[in-house]
């Protein structure tokens, strides 16, 4: 590995520009009041200063020519309407991940709706339930089009204002450069895909590499993490400071400082913490991601400035945000089923056998129940589970690989419940729970909202082969 971000980065970087990663973005894209709210979306090839001035600029593809895409921000319960512009040069759909959505809206190309060709467009229109931290993505062909860095963030305000001093928002990208700057060919790799998937060597928070991010002594910041990286996992550690998750994948939580201090984001997932700034003023304190052992790097660092902090000291308790309408699944009289997660490469090169199976063979790495799906779902595949409408449903997903993956939902919200039989302490609602090798983890929902819906790893490279499926609610 090379270049910008993780590995090497004091040398090539010194000199170069911060990213104001801190600064109140400018391209919020805001709702108007009282008529629908109705906002346009070019997706198309374009240039992006990911890594310095003294680098020349990434030919990125990219939403409202800026990477990431432009923040959308509406009002929980407000109808939002947005038409996207095609001008990529292959098909594209927008997806819009974890809004609990009508499936026509869902953004999967054959499943959902027809493709958007290249010159069309098409307009998604919904209102979402939920408050949060949400991101949109394309679902057409996801390895190029996500990793050359077709993505952005979509909040969802909640109806009150939340107690906090600012609110900042992370979207943490990871990308695989070539020394001038570019994005590396050689997407679809398939040794990659049976193993960790296209891990990058650039990490950017926010579209560029951040030396530092500016705070004040004594604030109070809710900091909306987002991984839309393609494969990379991170477990993000503040160094002096103790941050409390409020929200995951945007449902709020118990809230609660993370295990160990870290905090682990698979691709997809996003974090809502409450971070209160209890540093020094004048000092800096690293963000560290030390999820890869051996290949921990800082991320950027929190600067404090030299005015004194403005409280005394902190508000008490970190400010538990209002619940979202999720319908409560009832465990004891759910149907339960199981999905078993197979394939990828084991220990000494050899892939996992799938004795018996069909499927994996056909281009595939991965397969869930002896089945492969793969590239962006094929609309003759049936479904692999049908659930009844209303119904609590428990899944359970058996990771028979040596692999960790980001497993995704679309259209609902699960309840974590257990981890190798042991109940989860929050049993937080997520779209994205990450599950780690050998792992069994039993998510929980109410199937309340009726259509195909995808389920899939969110490590591309594995979901593009063959760890996908659909879920069918009539
Ligand atoms: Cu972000 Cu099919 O998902
Ligand atoms: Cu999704
Ligand atoms: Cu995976």
């Amino acid at each position: 590995m090379s270049a910008f971000r993780t590995i090497t980065r004091r040398s090539l970087l010194a000199g170069s520009a911060s990213v104001a990663a801190g600064a109140a973005l400018p391209f919020a894209v805001r709702a108007v009041a009282n008529s629908i709210n109705q906002l346009e979306l070019t997706a198309a090839p374009g240039r992006a200063r990911m890594v310095g001035r003294n680098y020349p600029t990434t030919d990125v593809w990219c939403y409202g020519d800026r990477i990431p895409g432009p923040q959308i921000r509406v009002r929980q319960g407000e109808r939002v309407r947005i038409v996207v512009y095609n001008q990529l040069p292959e098909e594209t759909t927008v997806h819009w991940h974890g809004i609990r959505l009508p499936n026509a809206m869902d953004g999967v190309p054959g499943l959902t709706q027809p493709p958007i060709k290249p010159g069309e467009q098409f307009t998604y229109e919904f209102t979402p339930p939920d408050a949060g931290t949400f991101w949109y993505h394309p679902h057409a062909d996801s390895l190029q089009q996500l990793g050359r860095g077709l993505a952005g963030v979509l909040i969802v305000e909640e109806a009150e204002r939340v107690a906090v001093d600012r609110d900042l928002l992370w979207v943490i990208s990871d990308w695989r450069l070539t020394s001038g700057a570019q994005i590396a060919a050689g997407f679809g790799n398939a040794m990659e895909a049976a193993m960790s998937g296209r891990v990058g060597n650039t990490v950017t928070i926010n579209g560029g590499i951040s030396e530092e991010v500016s705070v004040r002594a004594g604030e109070r910041i809710r900091l909306r993490l987002v991984n839309a990286a393609l494969a990379r996992i991170m477990a993000l550690r503040f160094e002096g400071h103790r941050p409390v998750i409020v929200a995951i994948d945007g449902q709020p939580c118990e809230p609660h400082e993370p295990a160990g201090g870290r905090l682990l984001l698979g691709p997809a997932m996003r974090v809502d913490v409450v971070l209160d700034m209890q540093g020094e003023p004048g000092r800096r304190y690293r963000v560290i991601d030390d999820f890869y052992q051996d290949l921990s790097y800082w991320l950027t660092r929190l600067a404090y400035d030299e005015t004194p902090p403005i409280r005394s000291h902190p508000p008490d308790g970190a400010p538990a945000l209002p619940r979202n309408p999720l319908p409560e699944p009832d465990i004891a009289s759910a149907e339960r089923h199981e999905l078993r997660l197979q394939g990828g490469m084991m220990g000494g090169g050899a892939m996992m056998g799938l004795g018996g199976t069909e499927g994996i063979g056909r281009g595939a790495s991965w397969a869930i129940n002896g089945t492969s799906m793969v590239c962006n779902g094929s609309p003759d595949m049936p479904p692999s589970l049908v659930v009844l409408r209303g119904r609590s449903c428990v899944l359970t997903f058996r990771n028979e690989t040596a692999w960790w993956h980001p497993m995704h939902l679309h259209g609902l919200s699960f309840r974590v419940v257990s981890r190798n039989g042991t109940p989860v302490p929050h049993r937080q609602w997520a779209d994205t729970v990450l599950v780690a090798p050998k792992e069994v983890v039993e998510v929980a929902f109410v199937a309340d909202n009726p259509g195909d819906w995808m389920l899939h790893c969110h490590v591309t490279d594995h979901q593009v082969s063959g760890l996908m499926t659909v879920l069918r609610i009539i």
